[in-house]
Order: C-alpha cells, then structure tokens, then sequence
C-alpha cells in the first residue's frame, strides 16, 4: 500500500475476530494521518470487550459513543504504544482456540441462512439471532413482509401470520434463488427463535455433495408419503433441491403456493420434485435436528403429538440421545440465544478436549 510509505500515514488494521465469545467481536482500529486518531468498530453483542477498552484506555479516550445497538465507536487522539499492545495480547488471546477446521470447513461448505421473521420481531427477538449464531452463517437473508434497510430485511409481498408461511417461505425460496444461488452450496431455512450451531451443521453437510436432491432437518413420518422436516428446528437444502424448488415449485399440481402448514406443503413439494429426506441422525444414533429446546429434549416430557410424528416414535429422550455435534434447537428466546452462544462458544472446561469421533 503506497500510504504506508508515506511518513506521517500509517495504516493499523487490526481484526479481533472469535467464536468463542458471546460472539463474533470485530474491532477494527485504523490510525489515520499524523494527528493519531484510533478509531475502533466496536461490533456487539459483545459489551464486556468495549467496556475492556473504555476502562483499560479511558486516560486516552477523547470520545465514546453508541450507534444503534450493534456499533460503538471509540475515538481517541493519543493512541500509545501500550493501546496498540493492549490490542496485540487481546488478540492473541481470542485467536488462541484452534478452530482451523472450521475455518476451513467454513470455506468448503458454504451455508446461506434465511431467517423467517416479521417487522414486529426485529428488535428484540431477531436482533439476538443477528448477534449470535447467525454471524457464523457465510450469508444471512432476513425475511420480512417490509424492506428494512438498516436491520436489513428483504421485504416480501406477503401478508404477516401463521397462515401466510408457506407462500412466504415459498417466495423466500425463490428470492434467495435468483439472489444468491451461486453464493451457497446448501440453504438453510429457520425461525427467529431457532438457534443453529453452524460447524456442526457444516460437518453433517460435508458427507452429503450438494448436487443431490436432498434436505435435512429433524424428521417427521406423518402427512407426507416420505415424511417431512420440522419448520422450526430448521431445514437446509442442497442447492439441487433449491434449484428444483425454484424452477418447478410454481406448478400447482406439484407444489402449493401457500397453505396452513409451512413445513407440511414444503416437505410435500419436496416429494413431488424429487428432494429426498436427509438422515441427520448420528453414527451413535443420536439426533442432530430438534423442534424443542434441550430441556424438552433432555426431560422427554413431549407433547402427545410428537410420538406419532417424530421418526423415532418420541422414544429418544436424554443427554445419551443428542449428539454432541447437535445442529439445532427450537423455542429458544432471545436471552436463551446469547446463553447458549454463551455456553457453546465461550465456557471450556478446563483440560477436557474433544477428540474427532467421526459421527458422520
Ligand atoms: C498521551 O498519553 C500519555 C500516557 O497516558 C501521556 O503521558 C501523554 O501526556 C499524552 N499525550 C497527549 C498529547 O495527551
Ligand atoms: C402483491 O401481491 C398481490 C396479491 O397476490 C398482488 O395483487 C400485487 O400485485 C402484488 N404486488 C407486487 C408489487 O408484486
Ligand atoms: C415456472 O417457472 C419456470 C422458470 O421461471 C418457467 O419456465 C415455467 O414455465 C413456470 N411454470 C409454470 C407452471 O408457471
Ligand atoms: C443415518 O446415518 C448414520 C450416520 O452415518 C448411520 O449410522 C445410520 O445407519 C443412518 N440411518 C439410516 C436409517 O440410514
């Protein structure tokens, strides 16, 4: 860079970048001409780190302020050599955790996440899918019935509640079809209050290639001859069932527009274009895909329904029944979004590591 040489310009870029916070932090300091401004990009939801700056350097601090609620932008005009080594051991410490195979599988195995939301949910419920799971997505479609240019959201022309689903998850289709089609291998639908684990759906995803017709997700025998997933513990497509989905999803005797039942009428479409039904269940035969939340899952005090829909009868119940490389849950709140985060990303006990299981 031919600022670099100039005397006087000096060009630092630092990226604190973590998946085991609460989750991804991205601070970017640049020191802009000789007057040494460091501006930092605080990106939330990671309070604690802008609160680790502003009182490790608050003698050097000019100015702080908060824009929105995802952006904080620390100036200061007197950066010293220990802000940029404060910087440097922060750093350090966030990339310590070896995540080279999710890095690379992150490469490998590109997911496109859409989220099914709604304008009344943005703030509080969709905003801690934002900040949490979703940053791990390699692109991330919020669906809406409004364009939001700030969150942001695509608008669809659909009408918002229960009974318009299917033609919004069915526009949302096509949408991220002609959008994005060549940005992912495989397509992810999930609810505002699903929460997703994206190296363990990536590791599930790179034994399957994308070019078959196939989807996945937490199965359900009822309804449809070969059965079909559950809404909201999410589904993901190849980018095969996609593109079927895209070009003969419009034909009426094959798939349905709209109808009551999101995930019933895209599991019957998928039958009728040809999208078989993935098996997400584990070596062990453990389940990767849930439509509860884990204490559901954990007690096994289910509905009365879900035996006669869950393919294995509701029977699967307790720690020994979810795979330790589990994608998803269902009816996960907001606070329980950054728990989780919390939890899964950040809390390590102490010399336990994993060892590679091959569960595939
Ligand atoms: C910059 O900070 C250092 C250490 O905090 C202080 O000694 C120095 O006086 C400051 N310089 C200016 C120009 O404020
Ligand atoms: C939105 O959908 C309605 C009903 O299907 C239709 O009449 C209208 O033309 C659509 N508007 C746009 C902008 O596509
Ligand atoms: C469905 O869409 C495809 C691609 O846009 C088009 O070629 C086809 O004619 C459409 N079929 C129907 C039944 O509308
Ligand atoms: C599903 O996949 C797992 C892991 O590869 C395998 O052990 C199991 O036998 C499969 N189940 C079915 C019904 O094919």
């Amino acid at each position: 860079m031919a600022s670099l040489s100039r005397p006087g310009w000096r060009l630092l870029h630092v990226v604190f970048c973590s998946l085991m916070t609460v989750s991804i932090i991205s601070v970017i300091g640049f020191i802009v001409t000789s007057q040494m401004t460091l501006k930092y990009n605080v990106k939330m939801p990671d309070i604690n780190l802008f609160r680790y700056v502003v009182d490790t350097k608050k003698d050097e601090l000019s100015s702080s302020q908060l824009e929105g609620t995802s952006t904080i932008t620390i100036e200061t005009k007197n950066v010293t050599s220990t802000t940029k080594s404060t910087i440097r051991r922060f750093q350090s410490q966030m990339d310590a955790d070896d995540d080279d195979v999710a890095s690379r599988l992150k490469k490998e195995v590109r997911v496109l996440c859409w989220i099914m939301t709604c304008p009344a949910n943005l703030k509080y419920k969709t905003v801690s899918v934002k900040r949490t799971w979703a940053t791990r997505c390699n692109v991330v479609v919020y669906i809406s019935s409004t364009t939001d240019t700030s969150f942001p959201t695509v608008g669809l022309n659909v009408s918002e509640g229960r009974d318009h689903l299917t033609e919004k998850s069915m526009q949302a289709f096509k949408y991220v079809y002609d959008k994005h089609f060549n940005d992912a291998d495989w397509f992810l639908k999930a609810d505002d209050d699903t929460y997703v684990i994206l190296e363990n759906l990536r590791y599930l995803l790179k034994s399957h290639s994308h070019e078959e017709p196939v989807y996945f997700g937490h199965h359900f025998r009822a309804q449809v001859k070969q059965g079909y997933h559950s809404g909201g513990a999410g589904y993901v497509l190849s980018k095969e069932a996609l593109r079927r989905l895209a070009l003969k999803g419009n034909d009426t005797n094959l798939c349905h527009k709209s109808g009551l039942d999101e995930d019933v009428e895209i599991g019957r479409c998928m039958e009728n274009i040809g999208v078989k039904i993935g098996n997400s269940t584990d070596a062990l035969g453990r389940t990767r895909f849930h439509c509860f939340y884990p204490s559901m899952h954990l007690s096994g005090l289910y509905p009365s329904w879900y035996s006669r829909y869950d393919t294995h009868g509701g029977k699967k119940k307790g720690r020994e029944s979810i795979s330790e490389h589990a994608i998803s849950f269902h009816y996960i709140t907001p606070t329980e979004m950054y728990y989780l985060d919390f939890l899964i990303y950040h809390i390590l006990p102490y010399g336990i590591s994993s060892v590679d299981k091959h569960l595939n």
